[in-house]
């Protein structure tokens, strides 16, 4: 009997007894909210790769990181754990903890994944965004596909050189000097060097993106592909948010991929938690609304504007367009209109804006089309009710604003 398949990316995988992907989940990919443009996420991404490219520049002014944000979801468990020390009996590569396509390939659980083979073809410093796959509960602040943002930066021994002021062993003579603080095979020198860069990034980082006021505190973790190990947490609201994990790279993770001679550091970020904090974005789901309730308010944001999301109703949209013809005796501004349907249609007006526009080529008149979308916060709106509205607008703007009607 032939074996079935999963499809992915144009590529088949032989499903076996680790095959747990659904349809939904596999209906994600693609999707690439990272990289649409007017996406909050996109916004977001943006600002960090501004960071990079500002703060770390090379000798003629050029940026130093290079950004990976199109490579595919699909890695094999080599990459994601294997190449990471990620040890065999870890939860994470449970079948109830990741998305697997089949014993060999998965859905990566975490950009991180990437690391091992960026390094191995000679990249020093590198950001990758991507989606990321994890059997997760559904809740305002967890779904199974989320973005990351995932950093590396290696140094060669020249250049922690220049940063320390003398010359520095990047290694210790005693390799079996290993501790809380640092992995044996490094100097303490060393090892401190990269670990204050570390951290000074990732905080000038934070300070840059939420503001120098924000309140920020480190905690130490353990990753299996880091030591040390730590945790950036911000105050935001009063609470304190995970924002980010990180630490200096295991020696061997940099040995296997052929830069053993070298020492770096590494962090990965939640994209989502992160936006929401930014944005005020209350429903992790929210990312993925199609709803223009939800993307128009970040579709003329500047990537550097900050703004307050407001939330929108559950309840379904009820869409009239309205089309006219200019005065020809008095100037008419599209903001007189607006504010019109702002007073005649008051809360029920989620959105106006024009649609078209037009030249009579004989008389000269010029019409405008106008979308107006109703909603209302507490209940579905009838068609009755929305025309009534629509009817006050249009009379109003006829004798107001001295349009004619088409
Ligand atoms: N991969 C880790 C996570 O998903 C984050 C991380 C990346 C931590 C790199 C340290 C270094 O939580």
């Amino acid at each position: 009997a032939a074996s079935k398949s999963v499809f992915v990316d144009g590529k088949s995988y032989s499903e076996d007894e680790y095959t747990n992907v659904t349809p939904k989940i596999l209906s994600f990919i693609g999707t690439n909210n990272h990289n649409r443009c007017g996406h909050p996420l996109n916004l977001f991404k943006q600002r960090l790769i501004e960071f990079f490219y500002n703060h770390f520049r090379g000798r003629t002014g050029n940026p130093i990181f290079s950004i990976y944000d199109k490579i595919s979801p699909v890695v094999t468990t080599n990459e994601n754990f294997d190449s990471l020390l990620v040890p065999k009996n870890h939860p994470s590569r449970n079948k109830t903890d990741s998305y697997y396509l089949n014993k060999t390939h998965m859905l990566r659980a975490h950009c991180t994944a990437h690391q091992s083979e960026l390094i191995k073809m000679g990249l020093d410093n590198f950001v990758v965004f991507g989606d990321v796959y994890r059997r997760d509960e559904i809740d305002t602040t967890h779904y199974p596909v989320f973005h990351q943002a995932d950093g590396v930066h290696i140094f060669t021994p020249n250049e922690l050189e220049l940063i320390y002021g003398t010359n520095v062993n990047v290694f210790d003579d005693d390799k079996n000097n290993s501790n809380n603080e640092k992995q044996g095979v490094y100097s303490k020198e060393a090892n401190e060097i990269v670990t204050v860069h570390l951290k000074k990034t990732l905080v000038t980082m934070i300070k840059n993106i939420f503001g120098e006021e924000i309140e920020y505190r480190w905690i130490s973790e353990y990753f299996p592909f880091t030591h040390p190990s730590f945790e950036l947490e911000i105050n935001y609201n009063g609470q304190w948010i995970e924002a980010l994990g990180c630490g200096v790279i295991r020696h061997e993770i940099l040995k296997n991929a052929g830069a053993g001679n070298r020492i770096g550091w590494a962090f990965g970020l939640g994209l989502e938690r992160l936006a929401m904090s930014f944005y005020s974005i209350p429903d992790i789901r929210l990312f993925w609304s199609k709803d223009s309730g939800f993307l128009n308010q970040f579709q003329n944001l500047p990537k550097d504007g900050r703004m307050k999301y407001k939330p929108i109703s559950i309840y379904p949209q009820c869409i009239n367009d309205i089309s006219f013809w200019l005065p020809k005796e008095k100037p008419f501004c599209s903001n007189d209109f607006y504010e019109l349907v702002g007073n005649y249609g008051g809360q029920l007006v989620e959105q106006v804006k024009l649609i078209d526009q037009f030249k009579h080529p004989k008389t000269g008149n010029v019409s405008h089309c106008y979308r107006i979308v109703y909603r209302h916060l507490e209940k579905t709106l009838n068609q009755a009710e929305v025309n009534e509205v629509h009817k006050l607008i249009e009379t109003n703007a006829t004798q107001i604003l001295g349009v004619k009607l088409r």
